[in-house]
C-alpha cells in the first residue's frame, strides 16, 4: 500500500501533509529503498545518469551575521578572516575551466567588502573570458537594488537557503537582525530578476520537528525554485550549537528523494555536508534522486578558514584531486559526472 502512495505522490508531485511526515521520518528500510528508486527513476528519465559539477569558490569568511549554527558567524573570534581578491577568483577559474568546469560558484559570509561595483566587475571579468559558463552568486542577503546590477553584470543564478520557513524556529536559529520575512522577499526578488534560483534548508537543525520539514517542502512548492539544497547540520565548535547533535542520515536521504518527487526537474545537489555526516553520503545522496555535486575550487590556502561547521569533507584536496575522487566515486555507483553547464530542463 505505500508503494502505491509513493507512486500517487511521483504521478502527482503532491501529496497530503500526513504521508509527507511519514516519508520523512521513515525508518524501514523496504519504504525508504522504494522511495530512493522512485526518486531515482524520476530524475533518470529527466536527466539520465548525468551528475552537473559547479565549481564552489568560496570568496570570504568575513560576515555581519551572527546565526547561531555557522561557524562564520560574525562574533567567531577565533576564526582568521579571508576574502580573495579579484585576480584569485579568476585563477580559481581558469584552473575549473581547465578541468572542465561550465559553473563557478562564488559563495562567502556577507562581507561588505563586496561591493556592486566590485562584484560586477568580477562577474563581467568571469563572462568576458568565459562565456560559455554560468556565474552562481551565494552571497546572502542584498538589496533588489544590487541583485539587478549584479544580473545585469551577467550572473545567472543564486542560491539562498530559507534554512527554515517555520517562523518561530527561524527565531531560533537567527539573531533578531534577520528576519524570515525578509529571507523570502529576496527569493521572489532573485525570481522575478530573473535568476534562476536555489533555496534549500537544513535537516536536524536544534529545535527542528517533522511539521517544520512539511513547511519547507510547501514553501518550496510556492517558490518553484530551479535549484534546492539541503544538507544535515553540523554543528561547529565555536558556534552556541556545539554541543547540539547532528543531522541524520535517513532523514536527509529521505527529503532528497521527496523533493525529486515534488521536483522532478530540480537541480538538487548532494552536498558537501552529505558527504561529512557519512563518508560515502554523496553517493547515497545521488542515488536517492540528488544530480549535482559542487566540488571545492577554492584556493588550498583559504580552504580550513571556510569553516561553516566541523570536520567538513575534501579541505586537503586539490580540485583536480577532487574532481577525479569524485568522478570515480560517481562511476562506481553506476552515473558519470558531465561537463555541461546543467542548466535546468523544462
Ligand atoms: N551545518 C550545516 N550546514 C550549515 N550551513 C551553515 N552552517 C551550517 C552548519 N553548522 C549551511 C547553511 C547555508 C549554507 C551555505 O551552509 O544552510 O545556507
Amino acid at each position: 500500500q505505500y508503494r502505491e502512495r509513493i507512486l500517487q505522490l511521483a504521478r502527482r508531485k503532491d501529496a497530503e501533509d500526513d504521508f509527507l511526515g511519514m516519508l520523512i521520518t521513515c525508518r524501514d528500510e523496504w519504504v525508504t529503498s522504494f522511495l530512493y528508486e522512485t526518486a531515482a527513476g524520476v530524475r533518470q528519465k529527466l536527466y539520465g545518469r548525468d551528475v552537473y559539477i559547479r565549481g564552489l569558490i568560496e570568496i570570504s569568511n568575513f560576515c555581519k551575521n551572527d546565526c547561531y549554527y555557522c561557524g562564520i558567524r560574525k562574533s567567531n573570534r577565533e576564526l582568521t578572516r579571508y576574502h580573495i581578491g579579484e585576480d584569485e577568483i579568476l585563477e580559481c577559474c581558469e584552473e575549473g575551466y581547465a578541468l572542465g568546469f561550465r559553473t563557478f560558484v562564488l559563495q562567502g559570509g556577507e562581507d561588505g567588502y563586496y561591493t556592486d561595483d566590485r562584484l560586477c566587475r568580477i562577474i563581467t571579468g568571469i563572462k568576458k573570458e568565459y562565456p560559455d559558463c554560468a556565474v552562481t552568486l551565494s552571497l546572502g542577503e542584498r538589496s533588489r537594488e544590487s541583485y539587478k546590477k549584479l544580473h545585469d553584470a551577467g550572473a545567472d543564478r543564486y542560491l539562498l537557503r530559507h534554512e527554515t520557513a517555520d517562523e518561530t524556529h527561524y527565531r531560533q536559529l537567527h539573531p533578531s537582525s534577520l528576519s524570515l520575512e525578509n529571507r523570502k522577499q529576496c527569493l521572489f526578488y532573485l525570481k522575478e530578476l530573473g535568476y534562476q534560483v536555489g533555496s534549500g534548508f537544513m535537516v536536524g537543525s536544534p529545535g527542528q520537528i517533522p511539521e517544520h520539514l512539511i513547511e519547507d517542502l510547501r514553501f518550496l512548492q510556492k517558490l518553484q525554485p530551479a535549484m534546492i539544497g539541503i544538507g544535515p547540520f553540523l554543528p561547529h565548535k565555536d558556534t552556541p550549537f556545539r554541543e547540539e547533535k547532528e543531522g541524520d542520515l535517513t532523514m536527509c536521504l529521505n527529503l532528497t528523494a521527496i523533493l525529486r518527487l515534488l521536483f522532478p526537474h530540480a537541480l538538487i545537489p548532494a552536498t558537501t555536508a552529505l558527504g561529512t555526516l557519512h563518508s560515502e553520503g554523496r553517493e547515497l545522496g545521488i542515488l536517492a534522486g540528488a544530480n549535482v555535486v559542487m566540488p571545492n575550487l577554492s584556493p588550498l590556502s583559504v580552504r580550513q578558514l571556510y569553516s561553516l561547521y566541523n570536520n567538513k569533507a575534501c579541505t586537503g584536496l586539490e580540485a583536480a584531486e577532487h574532481k577525479v575522487l569524485l568522478e570515480k566515486r560517481m562511476e562506481r555507483i553506476g552515473y558519470r559526472i558531465v561537463t555541461s553547464r546543467g542548466d535546468v530542463v523544462k
